[in-house]
């Protein structure tokens, strides 16, 4: 992959008229190679792209149009797919890198009404999608919200697992839960629907872990509303453990890009049962020349298993906290009831 920047994405053409030509030159000569071109912009301009699509003849694409093409794709429940087909609909309705079609002004003049009446047309359609699509939505997190509510009635206690793409939170969970259906993969975007599975800590104590989509840097802004959207739920859980890469270059600054956006959506008290967990340590050489957080830090790592029994007492005591359980410890006949009771009772723990 040869790296070409733009010289700016809010002229009317990317590259000046030299640029151009060398890069349309190297895609000519390497034509057997290249079969797609990924622009380091947000969203290209109509005009933008039908230039570049003309001249190169070849699919091309913008940071937009990558960040949902893997949305799609991941994309499996219905409110996830609603949520990626209300964040295309700009997208298709201006004619951008995801719609593809000519632009007017290329079309002869005759065609000029047709296109006008086309175009309202469009707007027209594109209207009552919107409309449909949000409705659904709505409908949707309603149900959801039932779920949660029935869920919280229940009493189960809650963990939700954030953090960057890629930085373990699957694989975290699997090793937490034991849960053999859980696939870490290791490619971004793994998981964009949340997941709940349930296991239990050491103390007995039954708990529920929510996956959730990862975080990215630099998501364009249209995408950042489907993101929190999707994010938000699973944060009504009792504690949010943030999973840190801390083999990752660009590891402090995913880490602040995260607690800023947990800080933007949480209510301050909530920020206390933020939990930071830095895995992948076994990648790194001595876990304590990284730099610190403001949080306690923990050094795990999902795979070999470094660390994972003071993360569940960690758990263990950050959600005694915020569920305002106590700890008591009862001497109760082995065969009778209450024992009975107390090992159904989630809330309760056993040993
Ligand atoms: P998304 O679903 O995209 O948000 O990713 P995720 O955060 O759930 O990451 P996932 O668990 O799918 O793991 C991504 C890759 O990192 C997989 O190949 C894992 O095997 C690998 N991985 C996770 N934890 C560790 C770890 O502690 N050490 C090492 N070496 N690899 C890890």
């Amino acid at each position: 992959m040869q790296m070409i920047y733009p010289v700016g994405e809010n002229r009317q053409f990317i590259f000046g008229k030299r640029q151009m030509t060398e890069l349309t030159g190297f895609i000519r000569v390497n034509r057997q190679k290249i079969t797609a071109v990924f622009l380091n912009v947000d969203i290209l301009k109509i005009n933008q792209l039908a230039l570049f699509k003309n001249t190169w003849r070849v699919p091309v694409f913008d940071r937009y149009s990558i960040v949902l093409q893997i949305f799609k794709e991941h994309a499996n429940t219905k409110i996830a797919k609603i949520q990626v087909a209300l964040a295309e609909l700009p997208y298709l309705s201006s004619g951008t890198a995801g719609g593809g079609h000519t632009p007017y002004k290329a079309q002869p003049a005759c065609m000029a009404k047709i296109a006008t009446y086309n175009h309202v047309q469009q707007i027209f359609e594109h209207d009552r999608r919107e409309r449909k699509l949000r409705a659904a939505l709505e409908k949707l997190k309603q149900h959801r919200n039932l779920l949660w509510n029935k869920r919280q009635r229940k009493d189960v206690p809650t963990i939700a697992i954030v953090g960057y793409t890629n930085s373990g939170k699957t694989t975290l969970i699997k090793a937490l839960t034991g849960d053999e259906r859980v696939e870490p993969c290791n490619q971004l975007f793994a998981t964009l629907d949340v997941t709940v599975h349930a296991g239990r800590l050491d103390n007995h104590m039954t708990v529920l872990f929510i996956d959730t989509i990862g975080f990215i840097s630099n998501l364009p802004m249209d995408l950042l509303s489907v993101f929190s959207a999707t994010l938000q739920d699973a944060l009504l859980a009792d504690v949010i453990l943030h999973v840190r890469d801390i083999s990752h270059p660009d590891s402090e600054a995913q880490y602040a890009n995260v607690m800023s956006t947990l800080r933007n959506i949480l209510p301050p008290e909530k920020m206390e049962n933020v939990v930071v967990v830095c895995n992948k340590t076994d990648l790194i050489g001595d876990p304590s020349n990284e730099k610190g957080s403001d949080n306690e830090d923990m050094f795990i790592s999902a795979v070999t298993g470094l660390g994972l029994d003071d993360l569940k007492n960690k758990l263990q005591t950050s959600l005694l906290q915020s569920c305002d359980l106590l700890e008591k410890k009862f001497r109760v006949p082995f065969d009778g009831e209450h024992l009975r009771y107390n090992f159904n009772n989630p809330f309760n723990t056993c040993t």
